[in-house]
C-alpha cells in the first residue's frame, strides 16, 4: 500500500511526522506493509520551485494509494498580490486528483465536553458529517480577476455548477446518510442565488432515487445559527464548496478545537487496491505561530490517518483501533495546549507517542 505524504507547512511536517508513526504501529499489530513517499507542496513548493503545486507532487498522488497532507500556507507567502500562493497547491491537487467529495465529520469525545466554549448539554451527543463540494463553485469558476473599472480597482469570482457536479455530491451525501441515521440536509442560499436555486433543483431530483432517507433544506445562515443551537439535530450535511468551508471551521468549534477534525476527499478513481484513491488532512491550517515548537495538536491529521485506513485502504480494523487509542488517551486526561484547562499540556511528540503506546499496548 503506497502512501503519500505530503506535510507542507507550519505545523504540516510534526502533525504528519505523528500521524506516521502511528500509521507505521498500525501496520506492525494488523500485519500489513505501508510504503510511504514524501513531496513537497504549497509555501515549501514556492521555494524551491516557483510553484506551489510541481508536476512531480501531482504524478506522485496520482500513483499512491492514498494522499496524507499536513497543512499549506504561512505569512512568508501571504502578500495579496503574490502571482502563486501555496493554496493553490492543495487546490489543485484536489483539483487534479478529482477529489469532489470533502467528508467532515465532527463527533463530540464526552471527556472534552468541557473544552468546547459551547455548553455541554448542547454538544452530548453530537455526531454529524459536513460532505462538502470541493472542486467547484466560487473557489475554481471563472472568471476569477482583478482588473480597473470605472471606478478604480475592482475584482471578481465566480460562483458556477453544473448539474453534474450537484448530483455527483448529492449521490455521496445520500449514500453516507444510508450508513448513518438516514438524514440528509442539503444548505443553499436559494433565496439569493441562482446557483443555489439549481442546486436545490436537483437536490429534489436526488432525492427521489432514496425515499427511505429523511431530507431538508436549510439556508446557509440559518445552518450557522442552526449548528450552534441544536448540532444533535444533523447527520449529513451537503453543501456547496464555500459554504462547507465556512460551517467546517464553525462546527469544529463543537469538537473543542480546529486540531481534533479529520477530512477525507474522496473522487470516483480507485486505487490499486480497488478502493476509492483519497486525499486525508485535517482541517486546521499550517498554524505558522506555533510551528517548530512541538505545540501544535497531531490528533486531527492522526484520525484522518485512521480514515485513510477505513475508506481508501480496507483496513477498517486499524481504524477503528485509532480511533479507540485516541479516546483512551484523551480520557486518560492528556491534552495538547488547545485543548488544555490549564498548563502547557502535552507536546506534538508526546501526544503521538501516548496513542501508538495504546495501539501497542492494546496488541499485548
Ligand atoms: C480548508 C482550507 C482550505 C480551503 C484552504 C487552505 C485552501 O480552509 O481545507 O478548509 O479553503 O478549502
Ligand atoms: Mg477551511
Amino acid at each position: 500500500m503506497k502512501i503519500l505524504l505530503l506535510p507542507g507547512d507550519g505545523i504540516g511536517p510534526e502533525v504528519v511526522k505523528q500521524a506516521k508513526t502511528v500509521l507505521e504501529a498500525c501496520g506492525r499489530r494488523f500485519h500489513f506493509q505501508l510504503t510511504f513517499s514524501e513531496a513537497i507542496i504549497g509555501g515549501a513548493a514556492i521555494d524551491a520551485f516557483r510553484t506551489a503545486l510541481p508536476d512531480g507532487t501531482l504524478h506522485l498522488a496520482q500513483a499512491s494509494d492514498a494522499v496524507l497532507l499536513g497543512a499549506v500556507g504561512g505569512p512568508k507567502w501571504d502578500d495579496p498580490r503574490a502571482a502563486v500562493r501555496p493554496e493553490q497547491g492543495l487546490l489543485g491537487l484536489r483539483q487534479g486528483l478529482g477529489l469532489f467529495a470533502n467528508l467532515r465529520p465532527v463527533r463530540v469525545f464526552s471527556e472534552l465536553l468541557d473544552a468546547a466554549p459551547l455548553k455541554p448539554e448542547i454538544l452530548r451527543g453530537v455526531d454529524l458529517v459536513v460532505v462538502r463540494e470541493l472542486t467547484g463553485g466560487i473557489y475554481f469558476g471563472k472568471p476569477s480577476e482583478r482588473r480597473n473599472g470605472s471606478d478604480g480597482r475592482e475584482a471578481l469570482d465566480t460562483m458556477i455548477y453544473n448539474e453534474v457536479e450537484i448530483r455527483r455530491l448529492l449521490r455521496a451525501a445520500f449514500k453516507l446518510s444510508r450508513q448513518r441515521r438516514k438524514k440528509l440536509t442539503s444548505v443553499d442560499k436559494a433565496n439569493i442565488l441562482s446557483s443555489s436555486r439549481l442546486w436545490r433543483e436537483v437536490a429534489h431530483e436526488v432525492k427521489a432515487e432514496y425515499p427511505d432517507v429523511v431530507y431538508e433544506d436549510v439556508l446557509v445562515d440559518a445552518m450557522a445559527m442552526y449548528l450552534l443551537r441544536r448540532p444533535r439535530d444533523f447527520d449529513v450535511i451537503a453543501t456547496e464548496n464555500m459554504f462547507g468551508d465556512i460551517l467546517t471551521d464553525e462546527a469544529s468549534m463543537l469538537a473543542g478545537s480546529m486540531g481534533l477534525l479529520p477530512s477525507a476527499s474522496l473522487g470516483e478513481s480507485l486505487n490499486s487496491l480497488g478502493h476509492p484513491r483519497g486525499l486525508y488532512e485535517p482541517i486546521h491550517g499550517s498554524a505558522p505561530d506555533i510551528a517548530g515548537r512541538n505545540m501544535a495538536n497531531p490528533l486531527a491529521t492522526i484520525v484522518s490517518a485512521a480514515m485513510m485506513l477505513r475508506y481508501s485502504l480496507g483496513q477498517a480494523e486499524a481504524a477503528a483501533a485509532i480511533e479507540d487509542a485516541v479516546g483512551a488517551v484523551l480520557a486518560e486526561g492528556h491534552r495538547t495546549a488547545d485543548i488544555a484547562a490549564t498548563g502547557a499540556g502535552v507536546g506534538c511528540r508526546e501526544m503521538g507517542a501516548l496513542v501508538v503506546q495504546h495501539l501497542e499496548h492494546c496488541a499485548g
